[in-house]
């Protein structure tokens, strides 16, 4: 036998028993999006290099180390998104989607980011993400982060910690940078060497340091507070007692500083307790700067993404069930019925009831094995095409999810009982 090939590292399947989680979460996160007025967009899983190099930041773990890039055929670089932000920048400035507009986007698919792979950090992972664009006041910030937390909600998640933190403008962090910078200067031998390659760059990113050598100086180190602009002051004091209006609480974390160097003012991330080290399930915030750095006109903007892989694990520790994505109905026929008299009924009742999810048997068997197979499929009702019931022009209906007996009824009742079965079964 030829050798086996295997995934890649941190590149994993999402195999047919996920579909139920998968489900829910896909339908919560779209009909949640689209109750705030939302269009989906789809960009592309590949830009130019340069985009995300300008988009997130030269600075950044992300462009530094984390990014799949390739030359191509051409000898274009290119690169895997490693998130969703930039590209739907790229393609709303492309399109002129900006220009005197102001627009709300939702996105889903992979992303792709060369980290560690643990429990709950993958090199392909999966993120629904929203972005408004041109409305610069705090209130959609506040209509974002309740979108968030409705979301949890209809997903039947519970337990989420919102931290909330602002970065204030440009102008206002550089000169909260140099306050960082002096002071880490000052407490250089106790840094660390990822927290001294930051010290130059992007002290900010200390901030984040999970280095627990780190957390007595992270904890005294200078906040932005005296930085801040007083417009900036009463955009975040805004969102804040609009959350607080809406009963939404909140944790003020002045060390929440970010991966990505867009952001601006607003930033949040939602953290759980129940799945260890990687505990933000959603993260995001204000981009005003965004679009005009990649060649747009000044254009407002803010965002979050939900992390899929993390969303489902939490649900599972959580016990909420998925979706019902199993078949309804599973056709079992008597190997002497000609299989195209099989189709043609199976057919007709997927053109009678539309929304029937229906699974034909196919491969022969005995009775005995094709139940089994209906069993296993999860179908709750089993509709049997025996030789006698298909000579009389009948069809027989068996649930398959308690012990009650097959009854057997005239063909064109079949979609009227089919559907009255399901009904009942559903209500057990
Ligand atoms: P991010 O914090 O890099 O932000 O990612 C958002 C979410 O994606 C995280 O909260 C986490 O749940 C999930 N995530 C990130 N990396 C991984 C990974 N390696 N494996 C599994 N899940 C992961 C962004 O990507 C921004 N574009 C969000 C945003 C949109 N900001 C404004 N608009």
């Amino acid at each position: 036998m030829a050798e086996t090939i295997r995934s890649v590292r941190g590149i994993n399947d999402v195999l047919p028993d996920e579909n139920p989680a998968w489900a829910r979460l896909e339908r919560v996160a779209s009909e949640t999006f689209a109750t705030y007025g939302y269009d989906r967009i789809r960009t592309p899983i590949m830009e130019h290099t340069p985009l995300f190099e300008r988009g997130v930041g030269e600075a950044t773990d992300i462009v530094e180390k984390e990014m799949y890039t390739f030359t191509d055929r051409s000898g274009d670089s290119l690169t895997l998104r490693p998130e969703g932000t930039a590209g739907v920048v790229r393609a709303g400035v492309e399109h002129g989607l900006f220009h005197n507009a102001t627009q709300r986007f939702w996105y889903s698919g992979p992303m792709f980011r060369h980290e560690r792979p643990q429990k709950g950090r993958y090199r392909q992972f999966h993120q629904f993400g929203v972005e408004a664009f041109g409305q610069a006041g705090p209130d959609v910030d506040i209509e974002q982060i309740a979108m968030s937390a409705r979301l949890f909600a209809r997903l039947g998640i519970t337990g989420l910690e919102l931290q909330l933190n602002t970065l204030g403008t440009p102008e206002e962090r550089t000169a909260y940078r140099q306050a960082l910078q002096t002071y880490f200067s000052t407490h250089r031998d106790r840094l660390d060497s990822d927290s001294l390659d930051r010290l130059d760059r992007n002290p900010l990113r200390i901030l984040d340091s999970k280095n627990p050598d780190l957390a007595d100086l992270i904890a005294d180190a200078p906040t932005l507070d005296m930085h801040l602009s007083e417009a900036s002051r009463n955009h975040f004091d805004t969102v804040c007692a609009g959350l607080t209006a809406l009963g939404i609480d909140y944790r003020l974390n002045p060390r929440l500083v970010r991966g990505l160097d867009y952001y601006t003012r607003t930033v949040f991330e939602w953290v759980t307790t129940d799945l260890g080290s990687q505990d933000a399930v959603c993260s995001g915030g204000r981009f005003d700067g965004l679009v005009g750095r990649l060649g747009g006109h000044s254009t407002p903007a803010t965002g979050f993404a939900l992390g899929s892989e993390r969303l489902i694990q939490l649900m599972e520790a959580q016990g909420v069930p998925g979706d019902d994505v199993a078949p309804h109905a599973y056709v079992i026929a008597a190997d002497t019925i000609p299989s195209a008299e099989v189709t043609r009924i199976a057919e007709w009742l997927r053109d009678v009831l539309p929304s029937l999810r229906l699974r034909a048997n196919a491969g022969g068997g005995s009775f005995k094995s094709q139940f089994k197979r209906a069993d296993r499929c999860g179908a709750r009702l089993a509709l049997i095409l025996g030789e006698a019931e298909v000579e009389a022009g009948r069809i027989g209906i068996k649930p398959l999810t308690d012990a009650r007996e097959q009854t057997t009824v005239e063909l064109a009742d079949a979609p009227q009982q089919v559907t009255a079965w399901l009904d009942e079964l559903a209500l057990d």
